[in-house]
């Protein structure tokens, strides 16, 4: 296969959520095709900190994609085509715990997939792949994340359970308070299945999740709305961009985590973009 000129290759990802739809400096635009169809948008090419980074908004650039119908495999292979290897997330979550309010940043180690239905694997068929995922995020990902925001003043909470719901409706009272009641921290309809994509491309990939609202089992009122959803990002997305450029170059050059080694010794039935 051919390879993208270097003008739009990148090793580092960010895929941007709700409200983040312009991040780089200088960018180079790529219309990138995929065995999956295409991404959520072009992705933007560019450089932070002297490091080469692709993004792409999640919901596309008009905000066109519910969570529930993003091409979450083109955008991971999109970002792997271009030379990515370490995937930043940044997400609006709804918080399940009191103590975490809107404009709180999480950097969750865990997450439970209630989502039904979703395209969650690129190996359909051609023999087995089975990735672990016991550890869903990248742990040297998730310390850059906690100490890029403590520096920058967040106070941000390191690890947590977010449990991905379908969507593209809140949940319910109920709902809510059963997730709470397991101990899970943030609610979100996006994170999965971006995180187990990403394993499945030996990516390494870190999710940032900033709270845009207390999810509806756990206070009086009307339950969430997205205005509120939208708004609480809205002003909290400059701070959120700062942060993603302070992590950026804190990155390192060489990875070390066990991401890169996902599929040591399977063998696959497809070929990897390099
Ligand atoms: N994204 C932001 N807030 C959310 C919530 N309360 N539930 C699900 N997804 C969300």
């Amino acid at each position: 296969t051919a390879e993208a000129p270097s003008s739009t290759r990148a090793e580092i990802g960010v895929i941007g959520g709700t409200g983040l739809y312009s991040f780089l400096v200088d960018p180079t635009e790529v219309a990138v095709e995929t065995p999956y169809g295409e991404p959520s948008d072009r992705l933007v090419v560019g450089e932070i900190g002297g490091r080469r980074v692709a993004f792409v908004p999640r919901h596309g650039h008009d905000h066109r994609h519910p969570p529930h119908q993003v091409n979450y495999r083109a955008n991971l292979w999109a970002l792997r085509s271009l030379g990515v290897r370490q995937v930043l997330g940044p997400c609006a979550v709804g918080s399940l715990q009191p103590r975490f309010g809107p404009g709180s940043l999480v950097v969750p180690d865990q997450l439970v997939d209630r989502t039904i239905g979703r395209a969650q694997t690129f190996y359909d068929a051609g023999g087995p792949v089975h990735v672990s995922f016991a550890d869903p995020y990248c742990h040297v990902g998730r310390s850059a994340a906690v100490r890029a925001a403590s520096d920058g003043g967040w106070e941000p909470v390191d690890g947590g359970t977010m449990v991905v719901i379908e969507g593209p409706r809140f949940s319910t009272r109920a709902e809510s308070q059963w997730y709470a009641a397991q101990g899970w921290s943030l609610v979100n309809m996006t994170g999965h299945p971006e995180a187990v994509l990403a394993r499945e491309l030996a990516l390494c990939y870190t999710s940032i999740a900033l709270v845009t609202d207390v999810d509806a089992g756990l206070v009086e009122g009307d339950g969430v709305s997205q205005d509120e959803v939208f708004a609480t990002f809205a002003s909290h997305v400059d701070r959120l961009r700062d942060l993603l450029y302070a992590i950026v170059p804190s990155l390192p050059t060489e990875r070390t985590c066990p991401c890169g080694h996902a599929l040591d010794g399977v063998e696959l039935p497809i070929e990897l973009p390099e």
